[in-house]
């Protein structure tokens, strides 16, 4: 260990507390969010949160945060070596490592150039309609599901080129079944495992049939699926099926839980705001009038993209990132182990009022004027940032607000019961997301 970084204070920690301290911990240990938002205020930007089983520190401070993204594949590695997490994803880009990782992303990054998922857009905004059109005035449903539903169908058609079908449905309730046994295995429910395991089995059957079809019948359909087949890294070297297989599962399983729970927060925080509600169906009017939104009118929708940003900050679907220390080293004068986790918290920094007026109130024009450059850069971190940044960052962001348009273009949606938060890789309304629709004249 370098000497002058062993001599370097440790930071507050929450082993040894005294009894009031220890209680009021007590009071938010079942719930995460609450304990990580009481955990930054109470003891400041750099804590040792670490219990008999994790070595971890939780961040809050945005300079801190920007240096542990900016240095991950040096001082940090993304350390994911959960068996779950492995054998669902494999090594793709949101598992993978330093070398191996940069030569994949390479690999990868030119199928979301902007020009190239602007393609993708007609597929949003189609399917988002096909929603839409079959619900009815009045009716109760679960919109947490139908998001679900419409987002996976989404990816699967950018990325595979496959209609909804059959198929596709079956792949879903895979999935479902898939994460299920996750939270299952978590909860030690003896069954869970076995639910996994055949679930991780249908996907990859399906995900290595659709790659197996396409290396024999190899046409550009014009998808993802076409470029990760064409491409090739500096040497010439395209990828193995198996890696094929790794890339698209993690693919579809990042590119579709985390838009549609977006989505879902924001109907949520809209039903509780009339006022931004009003607001953004006068956009919708007013933009398009009886025309249903494309991809074009993107740009002109200002409110309605502020309306997504400002869900992002406040319910952010990806709730908190980690690293893991590669080496020791220093972060805000403390002192860092090698094996260190550390946790930042999108939901802890969202919602910090040293950079952010009235923290909890949803407030979409509170981006109006230029905020997002008056903030420290890592203040609002939704897609995380540095060489690790979400990939599919521009897809989202056309895909989540082509979606809110379509739907609040036609219905108005009060929600009938108040969302039970579930902080699991993604922050998701555990029971789903129970609406009454109610038809625009
Ligand atoms: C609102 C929607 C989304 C949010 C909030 C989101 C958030 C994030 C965040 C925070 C990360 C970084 C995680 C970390 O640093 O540990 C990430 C990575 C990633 N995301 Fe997204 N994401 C979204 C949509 C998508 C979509 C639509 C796709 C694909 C179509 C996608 C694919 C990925 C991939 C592959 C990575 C790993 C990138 C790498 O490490 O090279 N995401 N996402």
């Amino acid at each position: 260990m370098n000497p002058t970084q062993s001599r370097l204070p440790t930071p507050p920690s929450l082993k040894n507390l005294p009894p009031e301290q220890q209680r009021e911990i007590a009071m938010v240990q079942n719930n995460v969010l609450a304990l990580f938002t009481h955990v930054a205020h109470r003891y400041g930007d750099v804590v040792d949160i670490s219990n008999e089983n994790w070595q971890a520190y939780l961040l809050s401070n945005p300079e801190h945060i920007e240096f542990v993204h900016v240095q991950t594949g040096r001082i940090f590695d993304k350390g994911y070596n959960e068996p779950a997490t492995q054998a669902l994803l494999g090594n793709g880009l949101v598992t993978s490592e330093r070398e191996f990782w940069l030569r994949q992303r390479r690999m990868i990054q030119p199928a979301f150039h902007r020009e190239r998922i602007a393609l993708y857009g007609k597929v949003m905004a189609d399917y988002a309609l096909r929603m839409v059109g079959i619900w009815r005035d009045g009716e109760t449903r679960d919109l947490h599901a139908d998001l679900m539903a419409v987002t996976l169908e989404i990816i699967l058609k950018s990325l595979f080129d496959t209609e909804v079908g059959r198929e596709t449905q079956g792949f879903g309730h895979s999935m479902d079944r898939a994460l299920g046994g996750i939270a299952g295995m978590f909860g030690g429910n003896p069954d869970a495992q076995n639910q996994f395991g055949q679930a991780v089995g249908e996907i990859n059957a399906f995900t290595a049939r659709v790659i197996a079809e396409r290396r024999q019948n190899p046409v550009d359909h014009g998808d993802l699926l076409s470029m990760l087949l064409a491409t090739q890294d500096e040497e010439g070297v395209g990828m193995s099926d198996a890696q094929l297989l790794d890339e698209c599962k993690t693919l579809i399983m990042a590119g579709h839980e985390t838009t549609s729970n977006t989505l879902s927060w924001a109907f949520c925080l809209l039903s509780q705001r009339p006022g931004v509600e009003a607001k953004l169906h006068a956009e919708l009017d007013r933009v398009l009038g009886r025309r249903t939104p494309a991809m074009d009118d993107l740009r002109a929708l200002e409110y309605t993209n502020l309306v997504v940003k400002e869900t992002m900050r406040l319910m952010p679907a990806v709730w908190s990132v980690g690293r893991k220390a590669a080496q020791d080293t220093e972060i805000g004068g403390f002192f860092v182990p090698q094996g260190t986790d550390l946790q930042m918290s999108q939901w802890v920094t969202h919602r910090d009022p040293r950079w952010f007026e009235n923290p909890e109130e949803f407030r979409p024009e509170r981006w109006a004027d230029g905020l997002e450059k008056r903030l420290p850069k890592y203040a609002y971190f939704p897609f995380g940032g540095g060489p690790r940044i979400c990939i599919g960052n521009n897809f989202a962001l056309m895909e989540a607000p082509l979606i809110l348009a379509t739907v609040a273009q036609k219905y108005r949606l009060r929600v009938l019961e108040e969302p039970v938060l579930e902080p699991s890789i993604t922050l998701r309304p555990k029971h789903g997301l129970k609406v009454q629709l109610e038809q625009r004249r």
